[in-house]
């Protein structure tokens, strides 16, 4: 194992009925700004929850902040807490607004030109504090300190990351889920499926927790994925799906291990060029990117293929090339398609991917650095 430092400072408070206890954890005389997106939490009635909570302190709102959340968006909401010189930000939905407010509270204490954040890496020293009340289990954003932001614009999807932007809490009441639409249900299971991926499937050090840790995570998304889709309503379902997906990004089973991301920033490109959902990018990268370089990643696929999928007969390729088999199967029956042509886009954008990956010096990618822009290209050409 190799040595690490774990420290998460966010606050869960998990369970129906929780987003009561918000009254418990924003200061009194804080003035407020809640943050949400297209409106999916006024008609679940997460939003009058909320207002409840609060109850006589000042509060504002700023919806409007779209999936893949964009600068030009946020900048105005960073304009509204100015203006109404708000201190606690509230955001209020998926990974998207939780994101989206991260990067208005990092803005909002920035000296300078808050894009340089994710186009020149500039590090975030100070932000606003904020907490979150999660209702779609996918990204992890609730318990980590990363965001993704796109800059309309310039065609640009960004990660950042910073000490100072962990959530200070994050509510997670299974119920707000059950108003989700299944393709959102879909995929929140298929990115934090690939967030674990991310973290497990490189190559061994003997980390034995953190392995054993991802394959349960891995496990529970097998099972209870499907059956969200199939019964929308069971509370049990709903609340292991949404505690897997918050362990499957906090940074506990990534302490101390290699780690990938290659997959989500081939997919950021396909998301920034042709508008895809994250996880759909996912669902075609990964089964591709495991194939091209299952030479690097053999003895953890042969693991993975052993204790997550139950694969045990046949030669090492074989057990290989059925495990990558099973996660395609697995996305497809979690209704997400797996290959670009799924959804419309075939071969002819592949230059350009690869010129947005060299802009943004996604050159040297992966566990060894070694998936560089030819790598990248073949795994684009794998998943048309
Ligand atoms: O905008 P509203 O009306 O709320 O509707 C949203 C949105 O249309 C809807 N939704 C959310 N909760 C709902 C609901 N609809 C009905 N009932 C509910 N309870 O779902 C749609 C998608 O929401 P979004 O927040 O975009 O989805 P998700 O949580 O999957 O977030 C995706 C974003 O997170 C980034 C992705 O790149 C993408 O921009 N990621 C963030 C990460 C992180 N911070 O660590 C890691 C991830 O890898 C990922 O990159
Ligand atoms: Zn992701």
């Amino acid at each position: 194992m190799r040595n690490f430092t774990f420290h998460n400072p966010t606050r869960i408070i998990f369970g129906e009925g929780e987003i009561a206890a918000l009254d418990a954890y924003i200061p009194r005389e804080a003035r407020v700004l809640i943050t949400y997106g297209g409106g999916s939490i006024k008609s679940n009635g997460v939003l009058a929850q909320v207002q409840a909570a609060l109850g006589e302190r000042t509060s504002f709102e700023f919806g409007g902040i779209e999936p893949n959340p964009t600068y030009e968006t946020l900048m105005q909401a960073v304009a509204l807490a100015r203006e109404k010189n708000v201190d606690f930000l509230l955001a209020v939905g998926g990974g998207s607004v939780i994101d989206g407010t991260k990067f208005i509270a990092a803005a909002l204490k920035f000296d300078g030109e808050p894009w340089d954040i994710l186009a020149k890496r500039v590090e975030v020293r100070d932000a606003l504090p904020f907490g979150s009340v999660l209702t779609l289990p996918a990204t992890g954003s609730e318990m980590n300190n990363g965001g993704v932001i796109s800059h309309r614009a310039k065609g640009d999807k960004l990660p950042f990351r910073s000490d100072a932007t962990y959530p200070s809490f994050s509510v997670l009441d299974p119920t707000t889920t059950y108003s989700l639409p299944a393709r959102q249900i879909s995929n929140g299971v298929v990115d934090a499926f690939v967030h674990i991926v991310e973290q497990y499937l490189t190559f061994p050090v003997d980390a034995k927790v953190q392995d054993r840790f991802a394959e349960g995570l891995l496990i529970t998304l097998i099972e209870e994925g499907p059956r969200a889709l199939a019964e929308p309503t069971d509370y049990a379902v709903r609340a292991n799906l949404m505690w897997t997906a918050t362990l499957a990004l906090n940074g506990l089973i990534g302490a101390g291990v290699p780690q990938d991301w290659a997959t989500h920033m081939l997919g950021h490109e396909i998301t920034a060029l042709h508008g895809l959902d994250h996880a759909q990018t996912l669902a075609v990268v990964l089964p591709a990117m495991l194939s091209v370089r299952r030479d690097q990643k053999r003895e953890k696929l042969l693991q993975f293929a052993e204790r997550v999928w139950n694969i045990t007969h046949g030669t090492d390729d074989e057990r290989i090339s059925a495990a990558i088999t099973a996660t395609r199967v697995f996305f497809e029956r979690m209704a997400v398609g797996t290959r670009l042509r799924d959804y419309g886009i075939g071969g002819t954008s592949i230059g350009v991917l690869l010129a947005k990956l060299e802009e943004h010096g996604m050159t040297a990618l992966g566990e060894h650095g070694d998936v560089t822009l030819e790598v990248s290209r073949r795994v684009y050409q794998f998943a048309v």
